[in-house]
């Protein structure tokens, strides 16, 4: 079966669903439509434009953040392969894993361009502290082998943040940095839509699991709010685009019944 204009997902059966959505095959024919005519996410036809140095300057920490929650979601993801409790779930973090490697990779390539020469040693020194630790906190949920607990983490706080900073940052961003959003965006779409529907399925058959997981939320959720506001701030965006990041997020956790 194929991601193409006719296929309907809500035609199957819940498991032929899961079966379908959760596969390589899903996942080659989604990126196939934003992906594969760009170089390290960029097209062919798009020139890149002049930003001064106090624009380059924010930019550059910017995207030192955005790598470090790429590297969070990568580890987290790989980790996740390993304790996801049937097949298709360690499927679809296989995608996962390929996704946030393939996000680090564009958002390295993007800060060499911007005239980093060690993105390494940058990303060390601009890391908001914050979000390092949310990292260490995602990755202690991993090695206690607390799936729930880290999709919660990893694919609802992280991955449902990412979706809408990314896109408020899309809109003012310069057209280089435009286009490697766009290829980012789209995936990380498809990870939080994996993130609520597992959460979902586990939640409607183990409501004490809410509890739980909204101590989980109380500890970790102002961890990132904070870290992708101030990345807001530093791309310029203005208020009521600022109060998306909230907005959204809580839709998403209020649809859990986590709020
Ligand atoms: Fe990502
Ligand atoms: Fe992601």
């Amino acid at each position: 079966m194929t991601a193409d204009a006719d296929f309907n997902p809500h035609s199957l059966t819940e498991q032929d669903f899961l079966d379908e959505v959760h596969s390589f095959q899903f996942w080659f024919d989604s990126v196939e439509g934003y992906l594969t005519d760009r170089v390290y996410g960029k097209l062919d036809s798009t020139v890149e434009e002049e930003i001064d140095d106090a624009r380059r300057e924010r930019l550059i920490t910017t995207l030192c953040n955005y790598a470090v929650g790429e590297t969070a979601a990568l580890e987290g993801s790989a980790g996740l392969v390993r304790i996801a409790p049937d097949r298709n779930s360690k499927i679809f973090m296989a995608t996962q894993v390929a996704d946030e490697a393939r996000h680090l990779e564009v958002f390295l390539h993007r800060l060499r361009e911007l005239g980093v020469v060690d993105p390494e040693s940058e990303i060390e020194r601009r890391a908001q502290p914050a979000l390092v630790d949310f990292k260490g906190s995602l990755l202690e949920l991993v090695s206690e082998g607390d799936w729930q607990a880290a999709v919660f983490a990893q694919n609802v706080i992280l991955e449902s943040m990412e979706y809408t900073v990314f896109r408020v940052h899309a809109a003012t961003a310069d057209a280089v940095t435009k286009d490697v959003l766009a290829g980012v965006i789209s995936d990380e779409r498809r990870h939080a839509g994996f993130g609520e529907n597992d959460l979902g399925r586990s939640l409607a058959t183990d409501p004490s699991g809410r509890r739980r997981l909204r101590e989980i939320r109380s500890h970790l959720d102002p961890m990132v709010l904070g870290v992708f506001e101030a990345a807001l701030d530093d791309v310029g965006a203005l208020a009521p685009e600022r109060s998306r990041i909230a907005g959204e997020y809580l839709e998403t956790v209020e649809r859990l019944g986590l709020t």
